[in-house]
């Protein structure tokens, strides 16, 4: 078995910054209550015209790895792009961005596991690199959200919480003691409509939509049962660390830095307090950015190493949980 190491990371936000009083043009909110329960104090979205998509933003971001990781598209054997919000309901993202870097005609693979995305994507670069397979893999998590959100009062729970931006990092063969230790993947699809867009999909197909017309129907914007998720959360962030640095007699004060995906301050918060770790043992951005669901650790764990609070030698943890449900965890030696 080979062993894997993260080369370079690159991060991409859209320039338009959308604090939380800009939301009060829109909805029934106020910057105390988003401040209060989320953390958040501004996200970045997409304007129509300025070019950002999900596979552009994933390009900006795949670039600044690539050139941090010294490498060209043409030495990219494979890409793994996780997102929720796909430029087109098909074909995936990963292919427009191999057409878009000018990689060689390499397999490009979608990762559709919403918050919990780049998680799941970083374990499968993982397997590929550890077999042999592929030497150099970009993982990209990457979320076009604005444009798909409810901005009246009536979805003010949801929409207040998610922003676009997109995060990415080469994974490499390691020819030091640089690895991805661990993986651990769960889900639990009974819970499936918790956190959920429903349609279009094949059970809800756009002209059904449209003959159908009904103004009551609002299966094609986000639904979540916050306090339920948030509940489920708070459990399965700890558990899917412990499981991970368990796995390798590892325990939460060997981290040097945990990157959780930013679904909420509070449940970061609650994360910190169960485990008993310091806060400069934790990466924290949603302030900044919101919940940017498969971007967020890959933009979280960016900015982590641009400030240099992440060094070769370090043990990073990532972990993620959502819409599913699905949760995991990654444990890297840097
Ligand atoms: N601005 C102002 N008021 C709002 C609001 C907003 N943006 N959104 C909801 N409210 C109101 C509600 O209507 C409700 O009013 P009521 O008591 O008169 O009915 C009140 O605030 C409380 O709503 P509630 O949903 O119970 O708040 P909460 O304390 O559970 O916080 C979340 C809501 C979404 C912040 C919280 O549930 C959460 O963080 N959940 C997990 C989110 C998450 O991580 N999602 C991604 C998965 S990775």
């Amino acid at each position: 078995m080979y062993k894997s190491k993260i080369l370079g990371l690159g991060k991409y936000v859209p320039d338009n910054i959308v604090t939380n009083n800009d939301l009060t043009k829109y909805m029934d909110t106020n910057d105390q209550w988003i401040r209060e329960r989320t953390g958040i104090e501004q996200r970045r979205w997409a304007v129509p015209g300025d070019g950002n998509t999900t596979a552009t933003m994933g390009v900006k971001a795949a670039k600044i790895a690539l050139e941090r990781a010294r490498l060209s598209p043409k030495d990219i054997d494979f890409i793994v792009f996780a997102t929720l919000s796909p430029d087109y309901y098909f074909p995936g993202s990963g292919v427009l961005v191999q057409e878009m870097l000018g990689c060689d005609t390499i397999g490009a693979l979608d990762i559709r596991n919403q918050c919990s995305g780049f998680v799941y994507a970083l374990a499968t670069a993982d397997q590929f690199i550890k077999t042999g397979m592929y030497k150099n893999i970009l993982v990209i998590g990457s979320e076009l959200q604005s444009t798909g959100l409810d901005l009246s009062t009536r979805g003010r729970g949801v929409a207040v919480l998610f922003g676009d931006g997109a995060g990415a990092l080469v994974l490499s063969r390691s020819n030091d003691d640089s690895d991805i230790l661990s993986n651990h993947l769960h889900s639990e699809g009974k819970l499936a409509k918790e956190l959920s867009v429903l349609a279009p999909g094949a059970l809800n197909p756009p002209n059904k939509l449209v003959e159908d017309w009904d103004p009551e129907d609002l299966s094609y914007y986000p639904y979540m049962n916050g306090n339920f998720v948030f509940k489920h959360a708070v459990t399965r962030f700890p558990e899917a660390i412990m499981e991970g640095l368990n796995a390798v007699n590892l325990t939460p004060q060997d981290i040097d830095l945990l990157v959780p995906h930013q679904a909420n301050l509070r449940i970061s918060q609650f994360v910190q307090r169960k485990l008993n770790m310091r806060d400069e043992q934790i990466m924290n951005n949603i302030q900044k950015y919101g919940n940017t669901t498969a971007a967020s650790i890959p933009i979280a764990m960016t900015e982590a190493w641009e400030a240099g609070r992440i060094k070769r030698g370090d043990l990073v943890v990532t972990a993620a949980f959502g819409s599913g449900f699905t949760w995991g965890s990654n444990i890297i030696r840097f």
